[in-house]
């Protein structure tokens, strides 16, 4: 009977030390390969080594993460989940209903999360009441990115309407010039279109049509007028644009063979890791229209077995809310930090103004998710929006046909 007491009280003892010092591992799956991105994840991957930690990187190559989502399903559906998986808005709590999130309360609680993060992001990374992802950034989605010489050199200012985009990019490409650097994927085609759906609803249209899926906004005149832009836009690129890469797009604009680009801030990662600088080589504006579209990267865990897992979840959701990382890893990866309390005395130009814009547009009401970035919808949801942006993007469909589309397809999503 002692020998039993004692052997369990020393196999007890050997699990606590076991735990309290396990080396820890992640297994991290993500979708950052691109210049930026990679030099992005890269001071990830250092902040964990120099904590001790061991990182098996898992990247799934696709822009927008359709490639990354599918390889994750593979995964938990075989049971063998990676430990820390880059995932946003609501597919975090899609697989938080499915039961193999793990909850990182502590971490956040510890950090004291809820004080540093503003609340419409915090939302973001709760499961009903529980912490259940750490965010590391703000992108925003409807930026324009220019060539600074090519505008100048064609006497073409940005422009502040649709208007006045559709008239400088019929100037350039009478100059020969590919008016839209565009990558003719299905995410690629819903980043161009909400930032127009945007400008020509409005932010309350915008609402109501990719937040609440209100119909009558979805077969909308307004709406029409969307996808008739759509139409405009589609004779703005050039025909090689099927299955491009963003990426390739960006350096399209960066080497003055394009003039513009609509895409998110990842864009301006791009250029930075090329050496470029904003204002002198590249410009930035947010595109026409009022708001501000934000996309939030965040890291969820998934529920592991092992001591050293366990640990590194916790190391890694400490680290990527952390001050210096939301600062570093920001810089490279042209977003602003989550939290409230990093100052962007080093970054740049683009950064101040989208800043400064999620601000007031948080006061305004006009600070909304971004649905092709899978910030607004759930994926089923998201999924039926983008079949038709693209469908009629690549045919000659008519604006009212893709109207009442849009209408069918989310009917049929519900
Ligand atoms: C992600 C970014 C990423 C971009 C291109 C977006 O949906 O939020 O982090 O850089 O896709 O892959």
């Amino acid at each position: 009977m002692k020998t039993y007491v004692t052997g369990a009280v020393s196999a007890l003892s050997m699990i606590v030390s076991t735990s309290a010092f396990a080396e820890p591992t992640a297994e991290v799956l993500h979708y950052w390969t691109s210049g930026g991105e990679a030099k992005s994840v890269a001071v990830l991957q250092k902040e964990f080594a120099d904590k001790g930690g061991s990182w098996t990187d898992m990247p799934v190559a696709g822009g927008g993460g359709d490639a990354a989502m599918t390889a994750l399903r593979a995964r938990v559906l075989s049971g063998n989940a990676p430990t820390a998986v880059q995932l946003k808005g609501p597919a975090i709590q899609e697989w938080y209903e499915e039961g193999v999130l793990a909850d990182i309360t502590d971490v956040a609680e510890a950090n004291n999360w809820e004080a540093v993060l503003p609340a419409s992001i915090a939302g973001h990374m709760k499961c009903e009441g529980t912490w259940c992802a750490a965010p590391v950034n703000v992108h925003r989605v409807d930026w324009i990115w220019a060539n600074a010489e090519v505008l100048s050199a064609n006497g073409i200012e940005m422009p502040t309407t649709w208007d006045a985009f559709n008239a400088a990019a019929e100037k350039l490409q009478e100059a020969g010039i590919i008016p839209l650097a565009h990558g003719g994927q299905a995410w690629q085609d819903a980043t161009i279109f909400e930032a127009v759906a945007l400008g020509i609803l409005g932010p309350e249209g915008y609402r109501k049509a990719f937040v609440e899926l209100d119909k009558e906004t979805l077969t909308s005149d307004a709406m029409i007028a969307v996808f008739d832009q759509m139409r405009i836009m589609r004779g703005f690129v050039d025909s090689n644009f099927s299955g491009r890469d963003w990426n390739l797009a960006t350096s399209m604009v960066m080497n003055g063979e394009a003039a513009f680009q609509i895409m998110g801030d990842w864009a301006k990662g791009e250029f930075m890791a090329a050496g470029k600088v904003p204002g002198e080589d590249f410009l930035c504006a947010s595109t026409p229209g009022e708001g501000f579209l934000y996309n939030v990267d965040s890291f969820a865990m998934f529920d592991v077995d092992g001591e050293d897992k366990k640990a590194g979840q916790q190391l890694l959701a400490e680290l990527v809310v952390g001050q210096n990382f939301q600062k570093v890893f920001n810089l490279n990866k042209g977003s602003i930090p989550a939290r409230t309390d990093v100052t962007l005395d080093e970054f740049d130009s683009c950064a101040h103004l989208s800043s400064e814009d999620m601000k007031a547009s948080s006061e305004g009401g006009s600070l909304l998710p971004s649905y092709a970035h899978g910030m607004a919808l759930r994926g089923a949801q998201a999924g039926a929006i983008t079949d038709v942006v693209t469908a009629h993007f690549n045919s000659d469909m008519s604006s009212t046909d893709a109207v009442q589309m849009l209408a069918d397809g989310i009917a049929n999503s519900m």
